[in-house]
């Protein structure tokens, strides 16, 4: 256990989370550190797969965050590896229609993590001079984002943001810090789109099918492995040409 290489997961329990982490127990060479609101999900999984350690918090509460940082701190873990896939329930809001609180609930989920998480883990990978970092965005932020979903591509963007500014301030330290941006993926995320929403998305696509969790989940493994160690900075459209 000791000399496999420690991946943190947010929101391992997703559907991308899950089948990432089935495609990573495959090759026994990952500790994987799953992290999540509710992890029956994972606890699951583990019945199937075998043993990897899972931390409920909800990411939203500060207290939650800094539960993780200690859980880690406690353990003497120092993931060399970390997927950021966490995202508040996905809702689609007109711009008149929304509050400030729902900005803040995708800042403190999808933002406010990321950084005090990264603070936590990034001086280790720095001391070690290796790490890979993957952040997972959308779609959304190539051209004209769809409607009524200002709160959440925003956040996405600022995540962006982040990651071309961390590769600014580590590029030199054998870090790299990458990101995927998918379209529309069939998970339970999309579960509280209209059906006939998702016809005419899907309708509309080139490939005329939504992504999958298989289109998703190699580019992760990806761009967290060695084959990927001359790729730095790059947000990586996983959409079929269909945003
Ligand atoms: N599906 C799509 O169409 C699509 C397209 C582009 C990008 N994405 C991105 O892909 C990522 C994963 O999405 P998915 O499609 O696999 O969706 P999903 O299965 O609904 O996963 C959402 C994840 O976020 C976690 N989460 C939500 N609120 C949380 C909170 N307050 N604290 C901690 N964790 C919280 C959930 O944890 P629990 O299970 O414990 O609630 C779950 O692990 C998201 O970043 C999403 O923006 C999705």
């Amino acid at each position: 256990m000791n000399n496999k290489k420690q991946i943190l997961i947010t929101g391992a329990s997703s559907d991308i989370g899950i089948g990432l982490i089935r495609q990573l127990m495959i090759s026994k060479q990952y500790l994987i550190i799953g992290t999540c609101r509710n992890s029956e999900r994972l606890i699951k999984l583990k019945d199937e797969l075998g043993d990897f350690l899972t931390i409920e918090a909800d990411l939203s509460i500060e207290s939650d965050v800094n539960n993780i940082k200690e859980y880690l701190q406690k353990n003497n873990l120092s993931p060399s590896k970390f997927v950021h896939l966490a995202a508040p329930d996905f809702r689609y809001l007109r711009f008149k229609d929304s509050h400030w609180e729902d900005f803040q609930r995708e800042i403190n989920v999808q933002l406010k993590s990321v950084v005090f998480l990264l603070q936590a883990i990034l001086p280790k990978m720095k001391q070690e001079k290796s790490g890979e970092i993957v952040f997972v965005l959308s779609s959304v932020v190539r051209g004209i984002p769809p409607a009524a979903l200002g709160h959440y591509t925003s956040i996405k963007y600022a995540l962006l943001g982040l990651m071309h500014s961390l590769v600014s301030e580590y590029r030199k330290t054998g870090i790299r810090i990458n990101a995927i941006s998918p379209s529309m993926i069939d998970t339970r995320f999309i579960a509280t789109i209209p059906e006939k929403l998702i016809e005419v998305v899907t309708e509309n696509h080139p490939l005329k099918r939504l992504a999958t969790i298989e289109d998703v989940v190699p580019a992760i493994e990806f761009l967290l492995s060695e084959r990927s160690s001359y790729i730095n900075g790059e947000n990586l459209f996983i959409d079929g040409a269909g945003a």
